[in-house]
């Protein structure tokens, strides 16, 4: 087995779910239009993060890396009318390019983007008292893993679920700049250790690059 039949599969499974529509395929063509790689999530990940959203009946739900808006669009798309997902980015025009996609949605008046640097923001949100989120999907810069874990258990609750993707690949990829996996290391062995949370890594094949995924419910 290879990467090809991970794929072949995967595009299976998107179709067979019919795990495309006009949002998500013009958010996707936003990215290529950019000339940008795209480091979305899969359509099949994107289903997955919904019905995780759903089975915790999330009101609020906080992400940290929005990139073009992709993920934010499947978790919104969980929400009920009057729930929030506030997805923090980084970089200004990213912020502004997912800012679009999810107007061109019809979910701007559930996604709040915040632009900035989420070391910045998410302490802010603690400060205005914005949590706890029900869920918190962490998809950010991989050497502040750690971080934003640690900061999102203070937005959490018990019960909130924490999902953090690409905390796989970089352990193993030779490739990986050292800071981006001793970044997912210190994340995962906190995470492993830490009584807070009763958790898991998930490996995730598909159409994109072996990887994996945290799932954790905060205690
Ligand atoms: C993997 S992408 C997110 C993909 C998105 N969740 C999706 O699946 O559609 C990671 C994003 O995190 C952003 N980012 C990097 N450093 C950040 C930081 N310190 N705070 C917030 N976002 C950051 C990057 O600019 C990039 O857009």
């Amino acid at each position: 087995m290879n990467n090809e039949y991970f794929i072949k599969a995967d595009n299976y499974i998107s179709e067979l779910f019919d795990l495309n529509d006009a949002a998500l395929s013009a958010t996707q063509q936003s990215i290529e239009d950019a000339g940008i790689h795209d480091i979305s999530i899969s359509p099949s990940q994107g289903k997955f993060l919904q019905l995780m959203a759903r089975l915790c009946g999330a009101k609020k739900i906080l992400e940290l890396g929005t990139f073009f808006g992709y993920s934010a669009i499947w978790l919104a798309r969980a929400l009920p009318p009057d729930g929030k997902l506030i997805s923090v980015e980084f970089d200004p025009a990213n912020a502004a390019a997912a800012q679009k996609n999810i107007n061109r949605s019809g979910l701007d008046q559930l996604v709040q983007i915040r632009s900035g640097s989420a070391l910045d923001i998410l302490p802010q949100l603690e400060i205005d008292n914005a949590g706890p989120f029900d869920m918190i999907f962490i998809d950010a810069d991989k050497p502040a893993y750690a971080e934003y874990f640690r900061l999102a258990l203070r937005l959490s609750r018990p019960g909130t679920l924490i999902i953090a993707d690409n905390v796989i690949r970089h352990v193993f990829d030779p490739t990986t700049p050292d800071d981006k996996k001793n970044g997912v290391l210190r994340f995962n062995q906190l995470v492993a250790e830490n009584d807070a949370v009763s958790a898991v890594i998930i490996q995730t094949v598909g159409c994109k690059t072996p990887d994996g995924m945290t799932i954790a419910v905060v205690n």
